[in-house]
C-alpha cells in the first residue's frame, strides 16, 4: 500500500448502497466517521469506537466488518452496504427487519444496525441456522437493552420466512 501523508487529504471512491461517492478524506478518517459524517448515512452507529461491540458493522464487499476499524482510504474502490441499503423499496422493511420488528428485538436500537448487517450475511451464507450458532455468531455484538432472546427469536423467524420465500436460495 502507498505511503499517504498524515496532512494530505486523499480522494476516496467507494460505493454504497449501489451508489458511487467521491470523496477527500483525512488518512486517518474512519470509515465510519466518513459515512456517518460525510455522506450522512447515520444509521450506523458508533460505540465502543473500537472494535468491540459491533454497533458499527457493516458489510464491505458483501462481509461483515467493522467501520470503526476500518480507515476511509482502505474502503477506497468497495463496495459498502450500510443498514439503508437493507429496504428491498423506499419505505419497506426486509424480511430481516419486518422480524426485528414483529419479536421487538429492540429497545434503544442503538446495536441493531451492526446486529442487522451481520445477521444479513449469516443468513445468505446459512439459512437454517441453529440457535446455538446464531448466538456463536451474535458473540460479536453488544445489545445492553433485550437479553438477545427476541432477536434470536427473530432471526430463527427470518430464516424460516426467507426459506419459504426463496426454497432454492
Ligand atoms: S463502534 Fe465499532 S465495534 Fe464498537
Ligand atoms: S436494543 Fe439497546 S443496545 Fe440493543
Amino acid at each position: 500500500m502507498p505511503r499517504l501523508s498524515a496532512e494530505k487529504r486523499h480522494p476516496v471512491q467507494l460505493s454504497v448502497n449501489g451508489r458511487t461517492y467521491q470523496a477527500e478524506v483525512e488518512p486517518r478518517m474512519l470509515l465510519s466517521d466518513m459515512l456517518r459524517h460525510t455522506l450522512g448515512l447515520t444509521g450506523t452507529h458508533v460505540g465502543c469506537e473500537h472494535g468491540v461491540c459491533g454497533a458499527c458493522t457493516v458489510q464491505i464487499d458483501g462481509a461483515p466488518a467493522r467501520a470503526c476499524l476500518t480507515l476511509a482510504v482502505q474502503a477506497d474502490g468497495a463496495d459498502i452496504r450500510t443498514v439503508e441499503g437493507l429496504e428491498p423499496a423506499p419505505g419497506r422493511l426486509s424480511v430481516l427487519q419486518e422480524s426485528f420488528r414483529r419479536h421487538h428485538a429492540l429497545q434503544c436500537g442503538f446495536c441493531t444496525a451492526g446486529i442487522l448487517m451481520s445477521l444479513d450475511h449469516l443468513l445468505r451464507s446459512d439459512p437454517a441456522p441453529s440457535e446455538e450458532t446464531l448466538r456463536e455468531f451474535l458473540s460479536g455484538h453488544l445489545c445492553r437493552c433485550t437479553g438477545y432472546v427476541p432477536i434470536i427469536a427473530a432471526a430463527l423467524d427470518a430464516a424460516k420466512r426467507l426459506r419459504e420465500t426463496h426454497p432454492d436460495a
